[in-house]
């Protein structure tokens, strides 16, 4: 079968006057030369014109943010630059950036809203009780580590389509930074350093996580040749080589006899174009993500139910417990309805119009009252009859100066995915089956965020299991105003929806509303408020929750957001003080 290839500049753009305004001192020394050298011939076309005084980027960490950099200094848009953060994610990001996974990418390009799904989907051989005993009983870990735990990515498909679309610079350029990066390595963080000590203990003896990232040691350079001849190949050879060449055959002879992703499934993967929801809020038109993602539908049925609600929300402070308490029942529904009705669309035809009907949120948010007890009526999903979720994913946001922005969230479900690496290719692979509600209707399961399973999210042969990624945009007057996202399986939505509140309904700074306390309720654990480390719940405010009925029970983790604002024409990139990430203007 033909691999493409695709060497040739498209859509020439203004490359080299845009790479002058770059300032030389912004650009870091390591990739000037890799990415700015080879400038193309190009033909005479019309600049387009410039709708912000400077592109941004907020990233999960600063290696990304210099590859984006270097990227729009070569005079790449906001797509190439996003494509050149996600490969180098995967190189400096090993727990949550990947080849191996899948994720959502919202984009806003030339004035139009799009969608891409590179989920990853269930193999051929999957079968609805694959991670059952002979008892009926599921098989502790088995969906979650090693090569059972795999499903068929979609990353590099994803980048590839993305790319192909809408970049301006050569494929090979923007995966220039990713290779330089596998090939000289990155300094690691001492925080990669610890999830890789804390995590390796679960892959111990069952993959060969240990024999690729025992030698990652905090400080010091970690380099990974194969890694790095797997991203030439590709560069080389484009991103149907992941599915067609040499790294298909790696993969499948990586799964063969222990797991169940095969060549056929590899071939047979393709990313989809889908629209993005959209809905009206506060004078913004929001851009999310639709199913599989249940964060979309999710973000604005919460944001609609709070709106609703304005007079009960009226002059309670931000986070006090009886502000809490009304988030909490917005929160209930919004998991019941997510628990009940969403899962692959390519599956079922799912009420996505009637969960984001205005009357029906109205209604909804009528039910909603201070003086409710927290689980004392279980919230039933409202059209009719929805689970926690794990570290590690990654976000970040780009805009360029066009007015171009891309807001992508990738995954490989669990910290460092189902450890298994694939030899000869040095990537790892994603545990995303895990997503997958693995035992209908038995409460705790992972896939489902915690609650009940979901029978719209069992596993079946080539479905795409149920998200909770939430990349999203928000324009004014069509030009974009929010690109934000993040990590933490069902705490996404929750998470953008605090940060995207704090910064509209209380006009807080960016740093400010990614800096304010978070918390987290689902439809289960009924009466269960989450806190994190970052901001804990204590002292006055545990106890009037407690008063109010809440049990509080702390979690290490509440999101890594990464948003960029443009409330002018100045973009200003945020990135969230929990994590390693960076807010970057580029002039
Ligand atoms: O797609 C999902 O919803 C999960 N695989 C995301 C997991 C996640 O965000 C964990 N992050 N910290």
């Amino acid at each position: 079968m033909p691999i493409l290839t695709h060497d040739a500049p498209r859509a020439p753009f203004a490359f080299t006057s845009f790479a002058r305004m770059v300032t030389a001192s912004t650009l870091s020394a390591t990739f000037a030369a890799c990415i700015v050298a080879p400038a193309p011939a190009l033909a005479r076309t019309p600049q387009p014109k410039a709708v912000f005084d400077a592109s941004a980027v907020a990233a999960p960490d600063r290696y990304s943010a210099d590859a984006a950099q270097q990227i729009i200094a070569a005079g790449g848009n906001a797509v190439d630059a996003a494509v050149a953060m996600a490969f180098t994610l995967a190189v400096t990001r090993p727990d949550a950036g990947n080849l191996g996974g899948g994720g959502f990418m919202t984009l806003f390009v030339d004035g139009k809203p799009y969608f891409l799904d590179y989920r990853e989907r269930a193999p051929q051989q999957a079968t609805r009780d694959m991670y059952l005993d002979d008892k009926g009983n599921v098989v502790p870990g088995m969906s979650s580590i090693g090569h059972r735990a795999v499903a068929v990515p979609g990353s590099v498909d994803g980048m590839w389509q993305a790319q192909q679309r809408f970049g301006k610079l050569k494929w090979k350029q923007v995966l220039a930074p990713a290779i330089r990066y596998a090939t000289e390595g990155f300094q690691v963080d001492p925080r990669l350093q610890q999830q890789r000590d804390a995590t390796a203990k679960n892959f111990a003896g069952k993959t060969n996580f240990d024999a690729y990232f025992s030698s990652m040691k905090a400080g010091a350079s970690y380099r990974q040749p194969e890694l790095a001849q797997t991203l030439t190949r590709i560069a080389s050879d484009g991103g149907r080589e992941f599915y067609e060449g040499r790294t298909a055959d790696l993969l499948a002879q990586q799964m063969y006899g222990h797991g169940f992703v095969t060549k056929g499934d590899l071939l047979q993967y393709k990313a989809v174009w889908r629209q993005p929801l959209t809905a009206n809020w506060d004078g913004y038109q929001v851009l999310t993500a639709p199913p599989p993602s249940s964060g979309g539908v999710g973000l604005i049925q919460m944001l609609k139910m709070k709106a609703g609600l304005k007079q009960a929300f009226d002059g309670l402070e931000l986070n006090s417990a009886p502000y809490i308490h009304l988030v909490a029942q917005i929160e209930d529904r919004v998991f019941a309805d997510r628990q009940q009705y969403l899962g692959d669309p390519d599956s079922y035809k799912l009420p996505v119009d009637k969960l984001l009907d205005d009357a029906y949120l109205s209604q909804r948010a009528s039910e909603i009252s201070a003086d409710e007890v927290p689980g004392a009526t279980p919230v039933k999903a409202g059209l009719g009859d929805a689970a926690p979720e794990k570290a590690q994913t990654t976000h970040f946001s780009v805009v360029d100066k066009w007015g171009n922005a891309v807001s992508n969230t990738t995954t490989l479900d669990g910290e460092f995915g189902s450890g298994v690496v694939v030899d000869g290719a040095g990537f790892l692979l994603n545990d995303a089956m895990d997503d997958f509600v693995t035992k209908a209707g038995a409460a705790g399961q992972s896939g489902a965020a915690g609650a009940t399973g979901a029978e719209l999210n069992t596993v079946l042969a080539g479905r795409r299991p149920l998200s909770s990624m939430t990349p999203t945009i928000l324009l004014k007057d069509n030009k974009v105003s929010l690109v934000i996202g993040t990590p933490g399986g069902s705490r996404i939505l929750t998470s953008i929806f605090q940060v995207m509140t704090d910064l509209y309904d209380f006009n807080m700074p960016p740093g400010d509303a990614l800096a304010a306390m978070r918390f987290h309720h689902q439809s289960l654990p009924p009466k269960t408020i989450y806190f994190e480390p970052y901001r804990p719940i204590t002292g006055e405010l545990a106890a009037q929750l407690q008063e109010l009925g809440y049990v509080l029970d702390g979690q290490s983790f509440n999101g890594d957001v990464q948003m960029i604002r443009i409330d002018g024409t100045t973009p200003e990139p945020a990135a969230d003080p929990r994590g390693i990430g960076v807010g970057r203007v580029i002039r």
